[in-house]
C-alpha cells in the first residue's frame, strides 16, 4: 500500500513508520521539524528510517495549503495516517496560537486533500484529553466530551470536522484517541521521558501537585499493533476509538518502577497543580478490543524496564 504519515518525525509516527516499512508498504512520510521538543530527536528518527528504500520524505508544513495541495497531486496514497500536530497539554496555555494553526487549520488541509483525493481510509490523531475531568470510568467513546484547554478542544473539533466530512462525501475516518502513549522513542515532553532525562542530565525534576495524577499509560508497541489491526479491517464511515489499555497507574508507581530500572532519581522540586491538567485518565477499550485481534496490553513494569533499556542504550539524554 501507498500510505501518507504525517508528523513522521515524531513519537507515534516514526513507531508506525518503521512498522509499516518492514511490511513492504510505501511509506511517504512528511513533518516540519517543529522546535516544541528536540529536533536533534526527530532527525535521528527520520534517519532511521531514511535508511528503507521504502520510505520517501518530504519537509512540509501542513499548515501552509498550498505546499499541502502540491504535496498531494503528485500522489496516489491508498491510506493517510495524520499523526502531525502540536502535542502537549501545559504549552497550550502558553502558545494558544499553534493549537489553533497546527491543529485546526493544519487539519483542515490534509482533510480537504483528502476530499478531493477520495482517499480510501484517512486515521487521524485525537485524544484522551478530549474527556476533560469527566469522571464516569472508565471512559468510553459515547460520552459528551468536556474539553478544559485549547489542545483538547482542538482534538474535539477534529473530530466533529471528521464526522461531517464522512457524511458529506462518503469518506472512511477514524479517529484515534490515544491515552498516554510511551517506550522507545518517546516524547520528552511527558512523564516518563522527562524523568529520565532529569535523572541522567542531573536536572532538577519539576513534580506537579505532588505526583497526584493517575494515567491510563499505553505502551507503543500495543498501540502500533492496534494500529496496524485497524488498517486491515473494513470501516466504512467514521469511527472514533479509545487506543488504551484499561490500566490506570498511579504517578508514583511510575516513580518506583523508575527507580528499579536505573537504580536512581532526580531531585524532585514539587509544583503545585496545573489548571490544564486533568487528574485521572482511564478509559473504556472494549470497543477497540472486539474490533481488532488484540488481548494481551504490555504490563508498566515490562513496558518501563524495555524504555529505560532502550533510553541507556541509545544514549538519549544527549538528544
Ligand atoms: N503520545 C501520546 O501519548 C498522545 C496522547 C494523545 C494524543 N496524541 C496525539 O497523537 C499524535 C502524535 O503524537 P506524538 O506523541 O507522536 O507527538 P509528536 O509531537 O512526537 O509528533 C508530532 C509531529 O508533528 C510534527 N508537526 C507539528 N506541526 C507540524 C506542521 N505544521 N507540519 C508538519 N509537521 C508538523 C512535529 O514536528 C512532530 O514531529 C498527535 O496528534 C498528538 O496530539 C498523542
Amino acid at each position: 500500500m501507498n500510505i501518507l504519515i504525517t508528523g513522521v518525525a515524531g513519537f507515534i509516527g516514526f513507531n508506525l513508520a518503521q512498522d509499516l516499512l518492514n511490511k513492504k508498504n510505501k511509506i511517504y512520510g512528511i513533518d516540519n521539524f517543529d522546535d516544541y521538543y528536540s529536533v536533534n530527536l526527530k532527525k535521528k528518527r527520520v534517519n532511521i528510517l531514511k535508511k528503507k528504500k521504502n520510505f520517501i520524505f518530504s519537509k512540509i508544513d501542513f499548515t501552509n495549503q498550498n505546499n499541502v495541495n502540491n504535496y498531494f497531486k503528485k500522489k496516489n496514497f491508498d491510506c493517510v495516517f495524520h499523526l502531525g500536530a502540536q502535542a502537549g497539554v501545559r504549552y497550550s496555555l502558553i502558545n494558544p496560537k499553534k493549537y489553533f494553526d497546527t491543529n485546526i487549520i493544519g487539519f483542515s488541509n490534509i482533510i480537504q486533500n483528502c476530499i478531493k483525493r477520495k482517499i480510501k481510509k484517512v486515521f487521524y490523531a485525537s485524544s484522551s484529553s478530549v474527556y476533560g475531568d469527566l469522571k464516569t470510568f472508565p471512559l468510553s467513546e459515547n460520552l459528551k466530551l468536556n474539553p478544559k484547554n485549547i489542545y483538547s478542544m482542538s482534538k474535539k473539533i477534529n473530530e466533529q470536522i471528521a464526522l461531517i466530512v464522512s457524511n458529506s462525501f462518503h469518506l472512511n475516518l477514524i479517529g484515534l484517541r490515544f491515552f498516554t502513549v510511551y517506550g522507545p522513542w518517546g516524547r520528552p515532553d511527558m512523564f516518563l521521558m522527562k524523568f529520565l532525562n532529569s535523572i541522567y542530565n542531573k536536572k532538577n525534576f519539576y513534580l506537579f501537585n505532588k505526583g497526584n495524577h493517575t494515567r491510563d499509560f499505553t505502551y507503543i508497541d500495543d498501540v502500533i499493533l492496534i494500529m496496524n489491526n485497524l488498517l486491515k479491517k473494513k470501516l466504512k464511515g467514521h469511527h472514533i476509538f479509545n487506543i488504551c489499555s484499561n490500566r490506570p497507574i498511579h504517578l508514583s508507581k511510575i516513580i518506583s518502577c523508575i527507580k528499579k530500572y536505573t537504580g536512581s532519581q532526580p531531585r524532585i522540586i514539587e509544583k503545585k497543580f496545573q489548571k490544564a491538567d486533568v487528574l485521572k485518565t482511564h478509559g473504556n477499550n472494549k470497543k477497540v478490543k472486539k474490533i481488532v485481534n488484540f488481548r494481551n496490553f504490555t504490563t508498566i513494569e515490562l513496558g518501563i524496564k524495555k524504555t529505560v533499556h532502550w533510553y541507556k542504550q541509545n544514549k538519549i539524554w544527549k538528544y
